[in-house]
């Protein structure tokens, strides 16, 4: 299991294909396909129907993903409204990072950040922090040393296939220069061969990416030329 993917890559950009892209029919066959095609670890959005207005999938495809593929770095990204319930649940299922959202803890008395942080690391998992495109980035200037990787969404979340929103960029600059060299950038939402350059010219180091590596029918073209951009 590559558990220090994040802390020590093996090369940057890492690329992480969003299964929410895949033909569900044939999940298996998909994810199969992309990780022969290069890609460093599954990104699974969870949408829970409240916090983003759309639904997608639980720890049961996190469990039958970790079943199928033991080896792969499985990242999951909690668009949920009470992301402490889901914490044991996926850390259970076999999730290696869990990503919340800021704006779904900032001003709790209990389940806050700084609570949530600290039960996914006593789960064994590593630790993310998102932002919405309307939040400003020191909403989680507080948590810079305390997590693994920050995701700077680049559309609003809930959809996969939206155009990419280029404002956040001053975010990834304004944030880059503060983290330290084990804590990932990553970037989600509309990024494709345009977009991808500006990203990474910001800051960013992790490209999460659902039509750009899934549409295409040739996936190993896809990811390369999402990392050598
Ligand atoms: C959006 C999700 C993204 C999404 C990206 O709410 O968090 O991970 O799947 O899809 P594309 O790459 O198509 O914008
Ligand atoms: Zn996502």
């Amino acid at each position: 299991m590559p558990l220090n993917l994040l802390n020590n890559p093996p090369h940057l950009p890492l690329i992480f294909p969003s299964i929410l892209g895949a033909d569900f029919t044939r999940i298996a066959d998909e994810v199969t396909d992309v990780l022969a095609a290069g890609a460093d670890a599954l990104h699974v959005d969870v949408m829970d129907g409240h916090f983003v207005p759309n639904l997608t999938m639980g720890p049961d495809m996190v469990r039958c993903l970790r079943k199928a593929f033991p080896d792969t770095y499985l990242d999951v990204h909690l668009m949920v409204t009470h992301p402490e319930s889901f914490i044991t649940p996926f850390a259970d299922a076999g999730a290696n990072c869990l990503t919340f959202h800021i704006e779904a803890t900032a001003n709790r008395d209990q389940h806050n950040e700084h609570d949530l942080t600290a039960q996914i690391r006593a789960a064994d998992c590593q630790v993310g922090i998102s932002i919405n495109p309307p939040t400003p980035a020191d909403a989680i200037a507080h948590l810079l040393n305390d997590v693994d990787v920050i995701l700077v969404m680049s559309v609003h979340p809930g959809f996969a296939g939206q155009s990419f929103m280029p404002e956040v960029l001053d975010k990834v600059r304004w944030l880059k220069p503060q983290l330290n060299p084990t804590t990932r950038l990553q970037i989600d939402g509309g990024l494709d061969t345009q977009t991808t350059p500006r990203a990474l010219q910001a800051g960013a180091d992790t490209i999460v990416a659902a039509s750009a590596i899934f549409k295409p029918n040739n996936r190993k073209a896809a990811i390369h030329s999402l990392r050598s951009l």
